[in-house]
């Protein structure tokens, strides 16, 4: 599949590092406000390590000891227990870490855990919640008795019960990245095109399904959105 530019992925076997930055060129992400460190900072056995607040999945968090070379990812992961987003190449290129920042898809393997104080992730383990919160608008559908926050006992979101329905996994390991992709594009694009949908998802890889079935499960989610309004 094509796959898109952003800054925070590269093109499936690009092989060539970037050009180097200017030296006066802004902070990487800056479109994103990643250029933010948070203030609490402080040296812990000759490394420095910070505080980090922020949102996930609607739930304040606050990570402690990050070294500031820890990715989002890994908090997420191993700090916050939130396994969805999978660990595959670590160098924004597979997608399977993808997560929404502010609202943004961004690799989670590529973002400076410091750099997401005071902003908002949602992951896979939140996407149920935050589909069902937009289709009821402002909370008009009140709160979800189950666990937002890891996913666990929620109902599925549209485009998860559609990958499901069009056998979309296989091994399952590209599958979170995909769905949060995905259901960013639902959102901003209602009525996708062939080439929307695999524009949104060509910074995703999958090595199992070859990607029709895929294609299939966001058609069929695109579908199933439009009938419901
Ligand atoms: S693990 Fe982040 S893009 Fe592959
Ligand atoms: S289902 Fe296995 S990598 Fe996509």
């Amino acid at each position: 599949m094509r796959r898109l530019l952003q800054p925070d992925r590269r093109r499936p076997g690009h092989g060539e590092l970037p050009p180097p930055r200017g030296r006066h060129h802004g902070p990487p992400h800056a479109d994103l406000g990643l250029g933010v460190v948070p203030r609490h900072r402080r040296h812990h056995g000759g490394s420095c390590v910070m505080r980090v607040n922020f949102t996930v999945n609607g739930r304040p968090q606050e990570a402690d000891d990050v070294w500031e070379g820890e990715s989002l990812l890994y908090v997420l992961r191993e700090r916050l227990g939130l396994p969805g987003s999978k660990n595959a190449c670590e160098q924004g290129e597979c997608g399977s870490c993808t997560v929404r920042l502010d609202g943004v898809p961004v690799c989670s393997c590529l973002v400076a855990a410091g750099q997401v104080e005071g902003r908002e992730v949602v992951t896979v383990e939140g996407l149920a919640d935050y589909a069902k919160q937009r289709s009821c608008g402002t909370g008009a559908c009140g709160t979800s008795p189950q666990d937002s926050h890891t996913g666990e006992g929620t109902e599925l979101s549209p485009i998860q019960q559609a990958f499901i329905d069009a056998g979309a996994v296989q091994c399952g390991f590209c599958t979170p990245g995909l769905l949060v992709a995905a259901d960013e594009m639902l959102e901003r694009n209602p009525n996708p095109s062939d080439a929307d949908i695999r524009e949104a998802l060509s910074g995703n890889l999958c090595r199992c399904t070859g990607y029709e079935k895929i294609m299939d499960a966001v058609r069929l989610a695109a579908a199933r959105q439009g009938e419901a309004v």
